[in-house]
């Protein structure tokens, strides 16, 4: 009787080594950095919430942190490095130390770091003086002393291995984290002209990402201030149009120049009006409406804020098409509240609550009531 042979089996390619990861992102953020998350490396990329931390998520990625670094909702993202030692001086034995040398030394490849520091509690202890000393001799690196960001450095950070299952006790270790490049993913390039009351970049890029990204949507931003959210808008995916108004010159001067370092100028179009004003109006209705009217006193006043709130919602209406969806940015919580209980114009569809430095803004994304 014939046999019939076994097919050789392929031989499997050797799995590319993976790294863990650890994003950072504003708290109320975690569902839509796990989006995307998903959208980018792939729906079956690990990804482990850390226990009682709403800031902080552990990825496992192979290959290159580019696609890391791309993420729009992180405000950083860092390698960590895990070790078996039970203090950190031990991190400065032969065994140890290459691995964050090599780590230091590929963060700062990709940006051309010259510096690294350490943010830990009792960095300036004897212990990581002379870590401090023995990396910047490796690495041919300068420790950065300044800790504000503009310093530009790779930023190691300290910790002990948290103990993430309920598998048993551990054996105590340590982690080193490295930050992927001299600044943080939520410091943008298109950056260049600052505006007071501007919205945070993570934040712009989560409300996008929460009202959808379609090419054949246009998109009108209501008092687009330096028009961060038509700029993450854009850099997320292209549109059909895009107009940001702001009643303000200022406004309108960061914006153009945001607008431009994002190279973005010729997508949109920048417009200096009141908002209520008609003749700036689309004479095609509108898909989307992205707004972040102002709030407390830095941008507007308590008093004036209700009348603003409820411009949005009437003029959004306006220039909008049936089914068109309106999302508001607002710290101005109780007033939003109380103008969308007020109003027949716009449903709410999700809320979502960020926590910024104690700040408390809120994100609601509406459909239009028709
Ligand atoms: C909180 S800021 C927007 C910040 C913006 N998202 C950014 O990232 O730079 C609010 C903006 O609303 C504008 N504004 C207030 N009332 C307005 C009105 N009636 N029409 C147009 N713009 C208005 C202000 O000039 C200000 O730039």
């Amino acid at each position: 009787m014939p046999t019939r042979s076994a097919r050789p089996s392929r031989p499997r390619p050797p799995d590319r080594p993976t790294s863990t990861y650890e994003l950072t992102f504003l708290p109320g953020l975690a569902d839509i950095v796990q989006s995307e998350v998903a959208d980018a490396l792939g729906p079956r990329t690990p990804v482990l919430l850390l226990p009682g931390r709403e800031d902080s998520m552990l990825v496992r990625h192979g290959g290159r942190p580019d696609a890391l670094r791309a993420l729009r909702t992180v405000v950083a993202v860092s390698q960590v490095l895990s070790f078996p030692v039970p203090r950190p001086r031990s991190l400065s034995s032969g065994e140890y130390f290459p691995a964050i040398v090599d780590a230091v030394q590929r963060s700062a490849r990709l940006d051309g770091a010259r510096a690294f520091r350490f943010e830990a509690a009792g960095s300036d202890s004897l212990v990581f003086q002379r870590l401090g000393t023995q990396l910047a001799h490796a690495t041919g690196l300068r420790q950065e002393h300044d800790h504000s960001e503009d310093a530009g450095a790779v930023v190691l950070r300290f910790r002990r291995t948290p103990q993430l299952d309920a598998a048993g006790p551990r054996p105590d270790g340590w982690d080193v984290l490295v930050r992927l490049g001299s600044r943080p993913s939520s410091a943008r390039d298109w950056r260049v002209a600052d505006y007071p009351g501007a919205v945070n970049a993570t934040i712009a890029a989560a409300i996008v990402r929460l009202a959808g990204i379609r090419a054949e949507d246009r998109v009108v931003n209501l008092m687009c201030g330096s028009g961060t959210l038509l700029v993450e808008r854009l850099l997320a995916g292209p549109a059909a149009s895009a107009v940001g108004v702001d009643v303000s010159p200022e406004a309108i001067a960061a914006a153009t120049a945001n607008v431009a370092a994002a190279g973005l100028a010729a997508d949109v179009e920048l417009v200096r009006a009141d908002i209520a004003d008609e003749t700036w109006w689309p004479t095609v209705p509108a898909d989307l409406v992205l707004a972040d009217p102002p709030w407390g006193t830095l941008t507007g006043s308590h008093a004036t804020n209700e009348a603003a709130h409820q411009e949005v919602l009437r003029v959004a209406h306006a220039i909008t098409r049936p089914g068109a969806q309106l999302a508001v940015l607002t710290h101005e919580v109780t007033i939003m509240d109380r103008v969308l209980r007020g109003t027949a114009l716009w449903r709410e569809r999700a809320e979502v609550r960020v926590f910024q430095k104690g700040h408390h803004p809120r994100v609601y994304l509406l459909r239009r009531a028709d």
